[in-house]
């Protein structure tokens, strides 16, 4: 299959992936967060190929992207406390996890079987789509199973080239990790991931303190968050400082631990520019001629959560 590549701003991008969508055909299409590989979430077939092009487990659950909150209540129970942070948080990087409601129409391997749903309204294309066809997109991180996340089409395509219809060029994503998925099923409102929106802006919103799992615990909550993920084909190493950087590796540096003529995520120490140029940068060193990828230490405060959070997967021992 040939995949092609459309620009954002050429003026047939939202019919020409609507009447793919539509067909049940695969669209990579950018969000604020990172690109998304979106099907249609109630044609079981368009699903089952979105598990097949990523090499993704079946029994890891997709976010369904939604044009609104009242889409979203379509398909599962939203209490007072998930009206309020859509409210206040979307369009944008939260995704919500809610009580399934029955007979939604929606292709049952979305939920992997399960009777709880993740619900998100993007900013930009993606909620655009929803919009248009009237209907929920299902879409994963447009990369291969485990590995680093895409926030180019260029990413898009080294992945996944190929295997699906169609990529919308948006250029490089603006917040650079995937959205936050607080879970608000219970009394507590526990983070299942961390991302581009921190734990102190929930908190603001709900007036209480949101609860954070350890990747352990959050094992049968979010299967996709487990052990090596976010991976690049190189070792990674954390928290190292320019002194100690091992002979033959690259360093990505922090703010005032840098190397000169290696990389760095923010030489000004910005949170949001460092989580902008995460992914780009996991995948350019991983590139270079090296032995090795060591990072320097994150502070671990608003979207350094996100951060370091995908840091540690992609320096967890791989799975094979
Ligand atoms: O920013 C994002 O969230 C991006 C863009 C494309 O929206 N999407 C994204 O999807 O990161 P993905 O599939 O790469 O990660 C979604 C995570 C997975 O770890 C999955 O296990 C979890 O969400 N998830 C999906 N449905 C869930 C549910 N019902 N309960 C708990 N976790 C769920
Ligand atoms: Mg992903």
């Amino acid at each position: 299959m040939l995949t092609l590549r459309l620009p954002l701003n050429d003026p047939d991008w939202e019919t020409r992936a609507a009447d793919l969508l539509d067909a049940g055909k695969l669209v990579a299409v950018p969000t604020e967060t990172v690109y998304g590989l979106a099907g249609d979430a109630t044609n079981a077939k368009a699903v089952a190929s979105i598990f097949e092009a990523k090499g993704r487990p079946s029994h890891n659950p997709l976010i369904v992207h939604v044009a609104d909150l009242a889409m979203a209540q379509r398909y599962a129970e939203f209490d007072r406390r998930a009206v309020k942070l859509s409210q206040a948080f979307w369009p944008g990087p939260l995704t919500l996890v809610a009580p399934l409601h029955s007979d939604t129409g929606l292709a049952d391997a979305v939920t992997a079987g399960g009777d709880s749903l993740a619900l998100r309204c993007p900013d930009g294309a993606l909620r655009q789509l929803a919009e248009r066809l009237d209907r929920p997109i299902a879409a994963p991180s447009a990369n291969r199973s485990g590995h680093v996340t895409a926030t180019t089409a260029e990413h898009v395509l080294a992945d996944l080239g190929g295997r699906i219809a169609m990529v919308i060029d948006g250029g490089p994503t603006r917040v650079g990790v995937e959205s936050t998925i607080l879970d608000v099923r219970g009394e507590a409102s526990v983070t299942l991931r961390p991302g581009g929106v921190s734990s102190d802006a929930l908190e603001d919103v709900l007036e209480n303190p949101v609860s954070t799992m350890d990747a352990a615990q959050t094992a049968p909550a979010a299967p996709g968050m487990l052990e090596s993920h976010y991976a690049p084909s190189k070792p990674v190493i954390l928290n190292m400082l320019p002194n100690d950087l091992p002979a033959g590796c690259t360093y990505l540096g922090f703010g005032g631990h840098a190397v000169e003529g290696h990389a760095s995520l923010s030489a000004a120490g910005d949170l949001g520019e460092a989580a902008a140029n995460l992914f780009a940068a996991l995948r350019e060193l991983d590139g270079r001629d090296s032995a090795g990828i060591a990072i320097a230490p994150i502070p671990n405060i608003g979207l350094g959560e996100a951060i370091n959070n995908r840091l540690k997967r992609a320096a967890a021992p791989r799975g094979d």
